[in-house]
């Protein structure tokens, strides 16, 4: 029998008019964090079908999205079809907006059941975001990307070290407690 995910966030997010249960994930983080404030420039990678480009609205910014599905409208949003890893998609980014306050990749490969595949899967895209968001990135910019838990974590966190002024990892109460998914975030960003 099929799991019922329609938990305590999934009921909140159709009550408070969000396109996903993730919305509340960027909620906390923006809470704990302080990441995004009126005004910013949001880059929103993997942002379909819009929960975090909705709450980044919200809070006052600007937002360009990013994904490889189609993506319904949204006010204040510039949708961008395309796939992190293309360099192309990076120029179309660049089209609308060279500079950035804030980039945030909520990007997941498709799930494959297999915990070290998803788990290898993910640190690619989260490199790519990376590599996008060190073009894009103001300095002392923000960045939050999702990766699945596994070993090739912390030799991430050391790519991502030298980059960041503020950096650690974190898991949001919204993620569900069975999945094994963690948030890198940092803040102020620097070229080493
Ligand atoms: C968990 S969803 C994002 C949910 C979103 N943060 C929200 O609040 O609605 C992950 C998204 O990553 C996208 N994605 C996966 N690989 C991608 C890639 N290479 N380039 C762009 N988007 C990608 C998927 O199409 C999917 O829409």
């Amino acid at each position: 029998m099929a799991r019922d995910h329609r938990d305590y966030y999934y009921w909140q997010a159709k009550k408070l008019g969000y396109r996903s249960r993730a919305a509340f994930k960027l909620l906390q983080m923006n809470r704990t964090f302080k990441l995004i404030r009126d005004g910013d420039w949001v880059l929103d990678l993997g942002a379909s079908p819009g929960g975090w480009s909705q709450v980044a609205v919200e809070l006052g910014a600007k937002v360009v999205a990013v994904d490889i599905n189609p993506m319904k409208p949204i006010e204040g949003v510039t949708f961008v079809r395309g796939d992190i890893t293309k360099e192309e998609t990076l120029n179309e980014i660049r089209k609308i907006r060279e500079k950035f306050d804030v980039v945030l990749s909520d990007a997941s490969p498709k799930i494959t059941g297999k915990w070290t595949i998803d788990h290898l899967l993910s640190i690619d895209l989260a490199r790519a975001a990376f590599n996008v968001a060190r073009q894009v990135l103001k300095e002392g910019g923000s960045f939050v990307v999702k990766i699945f838990q596994g070993e090739e974590i912390q030799n991430l966190f050391n790519e991502f070290k030298p980059f960041f002024r503020f950096k650690k990892f974190h898991s949001p109460k919204a993620s569900r407690k069975s999945s094994a998914e963690i948030y890198f975030v940092g803040k102020g960003f620097k070229k080493p």
